[in-house]
Parts: structure tokens; C-alpha cells; sequence
């Protein structure tokens, strides 16, 4: 998927420290970090995108099928090029994906905690299914969220 702007892709086997240096900076208290970045890299059933402009990955996905359903495990975007758009247009990205693949519902989970994260979600379509009460280590919920793909 390939704008003015920014081109989407599949992560490429020589990114993966870039990746891990923004997921680094993305969730800086607790992080993924480089051996579950690379196992999702591995792992065939993880997809993992990334926006990129001119040489920069500004924005990551990491994202599973499993038809009829699929689910987000990981999205950001760098600060600096945060509210232009850039997650939008990969979850845009996940859901094309998903369609071709005979998915129904796309899922995610964040934490109740996460109030720019919700807006976002609930901006691009998802609505809250479920809860799960004290499922993250700080004590916050996780929220899950649901987007219907028609
Ligand atoms: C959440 C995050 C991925 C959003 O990325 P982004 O590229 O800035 O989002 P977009 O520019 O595509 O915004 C899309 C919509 O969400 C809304 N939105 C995005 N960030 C927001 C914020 N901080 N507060 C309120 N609404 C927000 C936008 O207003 C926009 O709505 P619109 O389509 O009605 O105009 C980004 O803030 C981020 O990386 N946060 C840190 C990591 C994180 O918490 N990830 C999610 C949990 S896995």
C-alpha cells in the first residue's frame, strides 16, 4: 500500500533492530524488546508491517490470522509522526489483509489505562466487547475491542 506519503510493507529481514529501537521508544516501560520481536518475525502465523517514509520505519504492526478471526498484538507509531494518519492507515492495511482471508472480526486488547490508544481504536472502527478485570501487571484492565469486517 503505497501513498505520497509513506509506502506499508512487510518488516524486512535486515530491520529488525530498527524495529526494535521504535517498539523501544513506542512502549518505553514495557517493551517487547529484540528476542519477541524476532520470534514474531519467525513465527508464520505473525505478520509484522511497517510504514515506511524514505528510509525510516515510522510506524509498526504485528499482527495474526487465525480465519474466521485476526488480532492486533502490537501497534505504533513514532512520536514525531504521530496524528497524521500513519496507524490509521495500517490497521486500514490489516483489514484489507483480513477480508481476502475470509476473516469476520479482528480483535485487539489494550488497557482500560490507554486513552489515546482507545480513542484511536474506537476512531477506526472498533468497539469494546469485553473485559478483563486487573489482566495487566500495573493492575489496569484490558479492554477488548472488536472491529467488524464486512
Ligand atoms: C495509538 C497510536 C498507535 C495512534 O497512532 P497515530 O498514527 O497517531 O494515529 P492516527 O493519526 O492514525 O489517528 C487515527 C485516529 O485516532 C485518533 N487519535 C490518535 N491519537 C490520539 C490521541 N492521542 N488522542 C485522541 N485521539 C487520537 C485521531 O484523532 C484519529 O481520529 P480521526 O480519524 O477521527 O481523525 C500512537 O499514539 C502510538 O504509537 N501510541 C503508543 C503505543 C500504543 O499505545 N499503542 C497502542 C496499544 S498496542
Amino acid at each position: 500500500m503505497i501513498n505520497d506519503n509513506w509506502t506499508i510493507r512487510e518488516l524486512g529481514r535486515g530491520e529488525l533492530a530498527e524495529l526494535t529501537e521504535l517498539e523501544t521508544r513506542c512502549f518505553e516501560t514495557n517493551p517487547w524488546g529484540k528476542a519477541k520481536l524476532e520470534a514474531s518475525y519467525r513465527d508464520r502465523a505473525t505478520t509484522i508491517t511497517v510504514c515506511v517514509r524514505g528510509n525510516s520505519i515510522i510506524g509498526f504492526c504485528i499482527w495474526r490470522v487465525f480465519p474466521p478471526e485476526s488480532e492486533i498484538l502490537l501497534i505504533g507509531v513514532r512520536p514525531t509522526e504521530r496524528n497524521i494518519g500513519v496507524a490509521k492507515a495500517m490497521i486500514r492495511n490489516v483489514i484489507e489483509n483480513s477480508r481476502t482471508r475470509s476473516v469476520k472480526t479482528l480483535y485487539l486488547e489494550v488497557s482500560n489505562r490507554n486513552y489515546p490508544a482507545i480513542t484511536f481504536y474506537k476512531a477506526s472502527g472498533f468497539v469494546e466487547s469485553g473485559v478483563r478485570r486487573g489482566y495487566y501487571r500495573s493492575g489496569a484492565d484490558a479492554l477488548l475491542m472488536a472491529c467488524k469486517i464486512q
